[in-house]
Formats: C-alpha cells, sequence, structure tokens
C-alpha cells in the first residue's frame, strides 16, 4: 500500500481544508505531554551524567540501580562491580539503556511522544503537518518492535529494585529493623514500576499469546485476564512511575548533600 496515497491530503481521504473540525481543547493533552516530557528529560539527563549524589545509606537512586562500576560504594553494588576500572563515566549511563529503551518503545509512550513532539498525528480528528506515513515500517521506528525484549529485561531491574526498596530497611550500620520515610517512597515507586511493568502489552502477549483454547490453558488465561485488567491502566502507571522514579531520585540527592535529614519512624 503506498502511504502517501493513503495519508493525509491523498485521493482516497475527504478533502477537508481545515485542519481540524474539533472544537475542545484538543491541544491539551500534547502539549501537557510536552512539557511534562520535556522537564523528565532535563532532570533526568543532568541526575544520568551527575554521577554524584546518587547514595546514601540505605537509599539508591533507581537512576543508577543497579549500580556496577567501581566508583559505586561497595553497599550499594548488589551486583558486585563487573565494569572495572575501565567505566570512567558516571554509573548511570552504563545501564541507562535498559530502562530508557523499555519507555522509548512503551506502546502507551509512543502513542504520547508521537503526538507531542511530532504531532503524528497530534490528536485524534487532527490532521498531521507531514504529507507522508510510513507508520513503523521502515528504519529507525521499525526499531520499536524490541520492546518485547526490553521488557524481559525490565522484570529483572524490576526484581533488582525490589531487592533495593528491601535493603532501605537498614540503618547507616546496615542493621535490619528500620524505617525511614525514603523507605515509604521506595515502596511506592517499586510497586508503580512493578504494576507499570506488568500491565506492558508484551506481558499480557507474553503470557496469554498465542494460544488456541484459552479452555486447555486455565492458569495462563487466569494471568491473562490479571494483566489484561492491569493493561487498560497502562497509559496511568506509565505516568505515575515517571514520576516516581523522579520523586525518588530527588529525594536521594537533597539527603546525599545535606540539604534535608530522612525521617526515621524506627
Ligand atoms: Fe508500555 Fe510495554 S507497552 S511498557
Amino acid at each position: 500500500m503506498s502511504t502517501t496515497q493513503a495519508g493525509v491530503g491523498g485521493p482516497d481521504r475527504a478533502q477537508i481544508e481545515e485542519r481540524t473540525l474539533r472544537a475542545d481543547r484538543w491541544w491539551l493533552y500534547p502539549l501537557t505531554t510536552f512539557v511534562v516530557f520535556t522537564a523528565f528529560i532535563v532532570y533526568a539527563t543532568w541526575r544520568a551524567f551527575e554521577g554524584a549524589n546518587y547514595y546514601t545509606t540505605p537509599y539508591l537512586s533507581p537512576f543508577y540501580a543497579p549500580c556496577l562500576a567501581t566508583s559505586c560504594p561497595e553497599s550499594a553494588s548488589d551486583l558486585g562491580q563487573p565494569l572495572g576500572d575501565w567505566w570512567r563515566l558516571s554509573p548511570a549511563l552504563a545501564i541507562l539503556v535498559f530502562p530508557l529503551g523499555f519507555r522509548m518503545t512503551c506502546y502507551y509512550y509512543r502513542k504520547a511522544y508521537y503526538r507531542a513532539f511530532w504531532l503524528s498525528p497530534p490528536a485524534c480528528g487532527v490532521a498531521e503537518p507531514h504529507g507522508a506515513y510510513s507508520g513503523e515500517t521502515r528504519f529507525p521506528l521499525i526499531l520499536q518492535n524490541v520492546h518485547r525484549w526490553f521488557w524481559y529485561v525490565a522484570m529483572v531491574f524490576g526484581v533488582l529494585l525490589s531487592i533495593d526498596t528491601i535493603r532501605t530497611f537498614r540503618n547507616d550500620e546496615g542493621e535490619w529493623g528500620h524505617m525511614g520515610l525514603g523507605s515509604l517512597l521506595f515502596i511506592a515507586n517499586v510497586v508503580l514500576i512493578w504494576l507499570y511493568t506488568l500491565s506492558c502489552h508484551s506481558c499480557r502477549h507474553t503470557v496469554g499469546g498465542r494460544l488456541r483454547h484459552f479452555s486447555k490453558h486455565p492458569v495462563r488465561y487466569k494471568l491473562w485476564t490479571w494483566v489484561s485488567r492491569l493493561n487498560t491502566k497502562h497509559g496511568v502507571y506509565a505516568w505515575l512511575s515517571l514520576f516516581s522514579i523522579a520523586l525518588v531520585d530527588l529525594y536521594v540527592y537533597l539527603l546525599a548533600t545535606d540539604r534535608i535529614t530522612d525521617l526515621r519512624f524506627f
């Protein structure tokens, strides 16, 4: 199919002069997305390149987990320091490709940033400014299909962040049985990250896809119904987990730079 022929302004389409006939504030969603994503990108880029103030016992910023370089504090390196001395950049940059790749290829985020940044289209019923449309059939957008593989890695990251959350129940001497405000923030963050990861479309396909008869696979059917229910809120979890990651990182930053002290409950 010629995408140009079928695209905006093509002979198969209704010839409407106005860019849109919508009278509501359709621009609010892409504009909000643009502002919030841009703010997050600026903040996350600064923090990822900073390479400092990402750990204060017992809290490790999620931007730096797992911390694999020799520049990481030993107590923050759950998986050891396999990168060795040759990694001179910020430790966050060594792992960034995985959470970033997962989010960039997410079906929900694709919809959001295609609309907000490329205006392709900016909203339903609003013509896009581009003359041709090739969808995700060509390089580089065809690479979005690797999302499934990023999801597998995201599951591993979910486990690692859960371990980091459990480790927040220690005090400065490494003794267990302590809890601070940071622990609550870490719990909220890891719950949202699991909700986001498990509500993923790839997760739904992994647990329930390629089956001819659900009746012969009752366990997978049950899992599929749970994931399907979560999936209806995937966009909400995408936003909330984005905020929670930034908030937890900011909390760690403020603690590490002595701007605040952790509120310890016990
Ligand atoms: Fe959003 Fe998979 S579709 S994380």
